[in-house]
């Protein structure tokens, strides 16, 4: 014990989630990931004394500022060192000031005494909340004996401008699109393009505001600053969504920068999603005319609740930028030469800059993000740099990310430094290159001003890259001259997991540096080459194992909306989001599916039930599109695209060879029974006797199509090459996995699956979809050894083929090196969803099948021949779940665990109850077929399994 122990504390460090500071780059996080670190601080799990509230959340976040939510979710924690501590009642206060938090004084909402455990969205249900409001709120809860517990430090969010009409205008600095065309010759960048525009507006203060906020959007991309300080941690806001329909905006408190006297607010207005050229069209304006646009308001509010409004109008002043040139794909030109000192603080002469006009507003709904922004999150040091030619320097990361890069400069006026970005290097070892970048340029280029040393960062693109090419740089780079900046949505990191095997160890780092690559305000497919598109089937199967690694509910709330926006007037959900090809890509079995699997996901893994009524509507449409054209239950292909299972390894079909539509009707079943689940959910249930029925009929015309009576399962591939029957791996997984194959034949279909794994020397030939189950499904089918010996495979394809090979991310193909060039990312989560079962199966970390949000815990640690130890922790909605088991020397395994308060578990060892020497409050429940299944309540206990071990 007293050596797990800590190991267990040290795994769950303070009981509250990481936020984004990733660990190889954690020496040396910048400024902005250590103050959110360093914020809120919540108590440690194992040294509270007494029990109280903690990480209390609105809409999932920690004070946000500008929700416009008329009914707030709250949630929090209960923290309380003891066994079987359980929350019994609680009291929700919300009020306009901290001081008045108490019962009987709280004067907006006291919702009175709730005997009940739920600390997970709990909705608001007082009066009528005003706009651009700052509340003050906590919970007072009573523990496991009925006694009141101290109420929770206070917390606030602020509501935005809900129902609050907008005053400003939507403004540009011309009514003429972007032009994107980089102007760049071997002079350098054209001096007179313009093309990223200045904004400015001087305004004077009579008084001294006791608030200021902006609140602001852009179709295009915005970076603000007033008096010459810049405005939020945000990059590339407002967020990427289906700006057809509906668009954000954010809110910032400037209290701090504006002052009594001269002030001056100013914006530099890019392309963002919205302008830049998006998808395979190459086509710029996907989602709506040019030009780019800006709206804001900047609201001083007075002690004697005076309030005053600074919008976007007529009188704003615009001017070209140094900014000449910025896009997603292909990266920024600077010239530093055009800047204009001053331009964002009050003195400055701006009577040559140019009227702005006013422009038509979009149709698209406006809301509030309620969603972190996409931010800077780390910087990376490079670990070696090289000169491959004279002239030419490249910077090594040492590690695959999603960001940009910092150069520090000292030369002479007009020298343009160029950097390309690169994951990869020539065979020779020596040069990036951009081969599989397909057509982004990924290059940024800086003119230098001259003078003193200069800084750069760029505004409105990012990359995917290890390599950094540095040319035109004048005298030698010193190692400082180039940091990797990390950046992506800043969600909290709420995973961790450690083995014996450093191999397993780099996997799983490989997989969170590739999420956290991916996490752009959409779920990426990759982050480096002309695509960086919301692909709906990645996603899809890798959402589980994104959500043990961050906390991925408010991310997957906006997305849904993204998903929402993009399905077609029949009902077909896209197989991309936001989506702007409409009826052209949607619809994909396995990609569109999405739509239905990711809110039924969201609402197991975070307990909240509004993730599935909020999408209930389109859930319902799409399962209406498929089951209208195929009346016999069987999901044809029909004229929607279809992707198979997508990228297997051996196959020279990227949708590989399994039959698609058996693929399309195992997610069509799939679909439906998680559409029953929700439906009960939801209290609807004729909906969910219906749904059960739909389930049922695609079981049995999958059964009757596809399932021989010996249990195998597979049909002919539909190509007219091919019409022998194949029977894939991806076959028997989706049919198991789905439950579609009789009880009676599901040990015959494992026995399949297995004998196809060995005649392939014990490797896969599955791709995304059917790799993203095979291990669970061998573990369920009692196959645990074939899930390790695939897990630890090395050779190809395998997980750890690419970990040997030097993979610091995910890569998109089982063999990334050769193949389609411009089909080769190192970034793609896809393959990283094993992660679900290094926590689910191997550490055993996992909800019983009915719990909802952690409530039930089913803790089934799995001892890995060859492995020594695993520690994994998972910060749920109720806390900490840990598991950790380590062989000791006299061959007995010790389990530590830890179940966090208001939950209880299941804990389940492989071992029969006689070799197992149990912690005190653990009781014995069952022993069925050679395992000991105790039942616990929140704590830490420690097991110890005794040789021989079965
Ligand atoms: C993407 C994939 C995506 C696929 C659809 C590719 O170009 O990179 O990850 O799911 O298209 O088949």
């Amino acid at each position: 014990m007293f050596i797990l122990l800590p190991l267990v504390v040290a795994l769950l460090g303070d009981g509250r989630p990481r936020q984004s500071a990733p660990s190889p780059a954690r020496a040396v996080a910048s400024g902005a990931a250590r103050a959110r670190a360093g914020g809120a601080k919540e108590p440690l799990v194992a040294r509270v004394s007494a029990a109280r509230a903690v990480a209390l959340r609105v809409e999932h976040l920690q004070t946000p500022l500008g929700i416009d939510a008329a009914r707030p979710r709250f949630s929090w924690q209960m923290a309380d060192p003891r066994r079987g501590a359980r929350q019994t009642a609680y009291r929700l206060l919300v009020a306009t000031a901290p001081e008045l938090l108490a019962p009987g004084k709280a004067d907006v909402w006291d919702g009175g005494i709730v005997v009940a455990d739920s600390s997970v969205d709990v909705t608001y249900a007082g009066p009528p909340l005003a706009w651009r409001h700052r509340y003050y709120w906590t919970v007072c809860l009573r523990d496991r004996e009925g006694r009141a517990v101290p109420c929770a430090p206070f917390s606030w969010w602020e509501t935005g401008k809900m129902a609050e009409g907008w005053r400003a205008t939507w403004i540009a600095a011309s009514s003429a699109p972007l032009d994107t065309v980089a102007r760049i010759g071997a002079d350098g960048p054209a001096a007179d393009s313009g093309t990223v525009p200045l904004l400015r507006r001087a305004f004077a203060v009579h008084g001294a505001p006791v608030r200021a906020r902006i609140y602001a959007t852009a179709l295009g991309s915005y970076r603000l600053a007033v008096n010459g300080r810049s405005v939020g941690r945000g990059v590339l806001q407002p967020d990427w969504t289906d700006y057809r329909y509906r668009l954000t905006y954010q809110a910032y408190d400037v209290t701090p920068l504006v002052r009594r006297g001269r002030n001056v607010v100013g914006a530099l207005l890019g392309a963002g999603w919205f302008a830049s050229r998006m998808g395979f069209s190459s086509a710029r304006y996907a989602y709506g005319p040019a030009p780019v646009r800006l709206r804001l308001e900047l609201v001083l509010t007075y002690a004697d609740g005076r309030e005053e409004v600074i919008p976007s109008d007529t009188a704003w002043r615009a001017a070209p930028s140094p900014v000449l040139v910025s896009e997603i794909y292909d990266g920024e030109a600077y010239d530093a030469r055009l800047e204009q000192p001053g331009w964002d603080r009050p003195g400055f002469d701006d009577r040559r800059w140019h009227a702005v006009v006013a422009v038509a507003a979009p149709r698209a709904t406006l809301q509030s993000q309620n969603l972190p922004p996409v931010a800077r999150l780390a910087e990376i040091r490079p670990r070696r740099r090289w000169s491959p030619a004279p002239g030419t320097w490249v910077f090594d990361l040492g590690q695959n990310v999603a960001g940009w890069a910092r150069l520090v400069v000292r030369g002479p006026r007009g020298a343009q430094v160029r950097m390309r970005f690169a994951e990869i290097l020539d065979p020779d070892g020596r040069n990036v290159s951009q081969i599989n970048l397909r057509s982004a340029k990924a290059t940024d280029t800086y003119v230098v001003r001259g003078g003193s040393t200069e800084r750069f960062e760029p505004h409105f693109t990012y990359h995917g890259f290890r390599y950094v090419e540095v040319t035109g740089f004048p005298g030698v780079p010193g190692p400082g001259a180039v940091t990797g900046i990390v950046a992506g949505t800043a969600l909290p990191e709420t995973g961790r997991l450690r083995t014996s095997d450093p191999s397993l160890n780099r996997l799983w780092e490989n997989i969170v540096w590739t999420q956290r690559a991916n996490l752009y305000s959409v779920p990426t497919d990759c982050p480096q080459r002309d695509e960086r598109m919301g692909w709906m089937g990645d996603a899809q199967v890798f959402w589980r194992t994104a959500s043990y690694n961050m906390d991925m509910a408010a991310f997957g709330e906006k997305w849904l909306a993204d998903v929402r926006d993009g399905q077609t007037a029949a009902g077909c959900f896209p197989n991309f989001a936001p989506s702007f090809l409409g009826v052209l890509s949607c619809g994909a079995p396995g990609w569109a599916d999405a739509g239905v699997i990711i809110p039924w996901t969201l609402w197991r893994h975070y307990g909240d039930v509004r993730v599935v009524a909020e999408n209930w509507d389109a859930m319902q449409r799409y399962l209406a599109f498929i089951g209208d054209s195929n009346p016999d239950f069987l999901w044809r292909k029909g004229k929607q695209v279809q992707f198979g299972d997508w990228l297997p390894a051996g196959s020279t079909r990227s949708w590989g060879e399994t039959n698609t539509d058996l693929i399309a009707t195992a997610f069509w079943a799939h679909d439906a029974q998680l559409m029953a689940q929700m439906a009960a959910a939801l209290g609807k249930d004729s909906a969910a006797a219906a749904y059960g029925r739909l389930a049922a009929r695609i079981r049995a015309a999958f059964d009757s199509a596809y399932v021989q009576p010996d249990g195998r399962a597979g049909a002919p591939f539909v190509n007219p090459d091919s019409v022998r029957t194949t029977y894939t791996q991806t076959g028997y997984v989706l049919a198991l996995h789905f439950g579609l194959v009789p009880d009676s034949l599901r040990a015959a279909a494992a026995v399949h699956l297995v004998d196809d794994i060995a005649a392939h020397g014990w490797h896969l030939t599955t791709g995304f979809l059917g790799s993203a189950y095979v291990l669970p499904v061998l573990s369920d089918a009692g196959r645990d050894s074939v899930a390790f010996r695939l897990l630890r495979q090395t050779s190809f394809p395998s997980w750890l083929y690419e970990v040997e090979h030097g993979a610091t991310t995910i890569w998109e193909r089982w063999n990334g090196d050769h193949g389609d060039p411009g089909m080769n990312s190192y970034s793609h989560y896809a393959f990283g969803a094993v992660g679900e079962w290094l926590y689910r199966y191997l550490a055993g970390i996992d909800q019983d099948s009915g719990s909802i949000g952690w409530s039930s815990v089913a803790i089934r640690p799995r001892w890995a021949p060859g492995l020594d130890s695993v520690q994994a922790s998972y910060h749920s909605v109720r806390g900490t779940v840990a598991s950790a088991w380590r062989r000791r020397r006299d061959g007995a395994v010790e389990v530590t665990i830890l179940v966090p308060p208001n939950a209880s578990a299941r804990v389940v060892l492989r071992a029969a109850p006689a070799s197992v020497a149990a912690a005190p409050g653990a009781r014995l429940e069952a022993a069925p077929d050679g395992s000991a299944v105790y039942a616990v309540g929140a704590g830490t206990y420690r097991f110890v399994v005794a040789p021989p071990l079965p």
